[in-house]
């Protein structure tokens, strides 16, 4: 009996401690798993962020990056239409097709600019033209008078030759109102590949009796064998008109005005626009490309010249920069060249070996 009782208590004991072993393994098992579950719920948390970034990334930061990129080509001035990134429609294709209608308006808005300002120059370049075609004209006549008169004593010969400088003043005639109707003419926008220096001379040319008026001397050096340019024939003429119509009103009786065409950095062409006039003071210089800054009397300035230059230069991929103190003021205009870049580099080249 007693060894029976014996025997069923070690069964117990020994069940007792299988028992307690499994209890103590499931425990151990579950302080081992709740140890794992915060590594596994961070690499959960993990690849959710990841997931979320790339989502956010794609859905939002890609086309914030590809506005942000199409905003800043807008601000050099060009006004090609922005592209939607997405082939679906929604709220970035709207803010994009609202972009692409206000770079219409804005266009159509600054060639008006353009062309209103246009007919201010050509307003003020018409009395010269006037007068400049007061010398042809006059001679002419003159000579078509003598003619007539004289006819009886002049030889063959003479005549010839009178009627020879008759056709001489009238093609300067025509050059002169060729020249300025040029300028006035109403043409596309259209970009093409230009000699800048010959441009500038055109150019100058318009000003010169503006600045016989004014009894001040123009000189231009244009650097030979520059590269061509890409633009505007009409727009890079105003714009270099303004720049000449500012410095001849800076300028006092017998002023000097500088122009020179020359390459700047690699690919690029310099044009210059020095005056010995009043200068601009420190606190303006910040201000005059901003529309409607004028120094001048009411009827005499709009403000809007530098403006529409700038805007000008800008839509040609150049840059436009005002230097100025007292009794000289440079304005540079740097436009890219057509070919490349090492051609300009040749050009500089030859016009260094051609001063040697
Ligand atoms: N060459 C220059 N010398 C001195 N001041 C200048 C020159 N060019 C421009 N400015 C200054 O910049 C201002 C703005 O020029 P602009 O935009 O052409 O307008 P506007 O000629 O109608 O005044 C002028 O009023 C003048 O004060
Ligand atoms: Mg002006």
């Amino acid at each position: 009996m007693e060894a029976d009782l014996r025997h069923y208590g070690a069964l117990v004991v020994e069940d007792a401690a299988n028992v307690s072993a499994r209890e103590n393994h499931l425990v151990l098992s579950w302080l081992d798993l709740m140890q794992r579950v915060p590594t596994y719920y961070l690499v959960f948390h993990f690849v959710l962020m990841l997931w979320m970034t790339r989502f956010l990334s794609n859905r939002f930061m890609r086309p914030l990056n590809h506005l942000v990129k199409q905003t800043k080509r807008i601000a050099t001035g060009d006004f090609s239409a922005v592209k939607p990134m997405g082939k679906y429609r929604d709220e970035f294709t709207t803010v994009e097709v609202a972009i692409n209608r206000m770079l219409r308006e804005l266009e159509s808005r600054q060639n008006s600019l353009i062309d209103s300002h246009k007919l201010r120059a050509v307003g003020i370049l018409t009395a010269g033209v006037a007068h400049e075609l007061n010398n042809p004209l006059n001679n002419i006549m003159l000579t078509a008078h003598a003619i007539l008169e004289e006819h009886q004593e002049l030889s063959a010969e003479e005549t010839v030759a009178m009627v020879k400088d008759i056709v001489a003043e009238t093609d300067r005639s025509r050059a002169i109102v060729h020249n300025l109707l040029d300028f006035t003419r109403e043409t596309e926008s259209t970009m093409e590949p230009l000699q800048l220096g010959r441009l500038v001379e055109e150019t100058a040319r318009l000003a010169r009796n503006q600045v016989k008026v004014k009894r001040a001397i123009l000189e231009s050096f244009i650097a030979p064998d520059l590269p061509q340019i890409q633009g505007d024939r009409q727009q890079l003429k105003q714009a270099i008109l303004n720049l000449i119509l500012n410095a001849l009103d800076a300028i006092s009786e017998e002023g000097i005005i500088r122009v020179t065409v020359a390459p700047a950095a690699p690919g690029f062409l310099q044009v210059q626009i020095e005056d010995n006039g009043c200068g601009i003071p420190a606190d303006a210089l910040t201000h005059i490309f901003d529309p409607f800054f004028t120094t001048k009397p009411v009827g005499k300035g709009t403000g809007l010249g530098l403006s529409v230059v700038h805007g000008i230069v800008t839509k040609h991929g150049g840059r436009i920069t005002a230097d100025s103190v007292h009794g000289r003021t440079v304005f540079t205009v740097t436009l890219p060249c057509v070919t490349p870049v090492a051609a300009c580099f040749d050009s500089a080249e030859r016009k260094r070996d051609h001063r040697a």
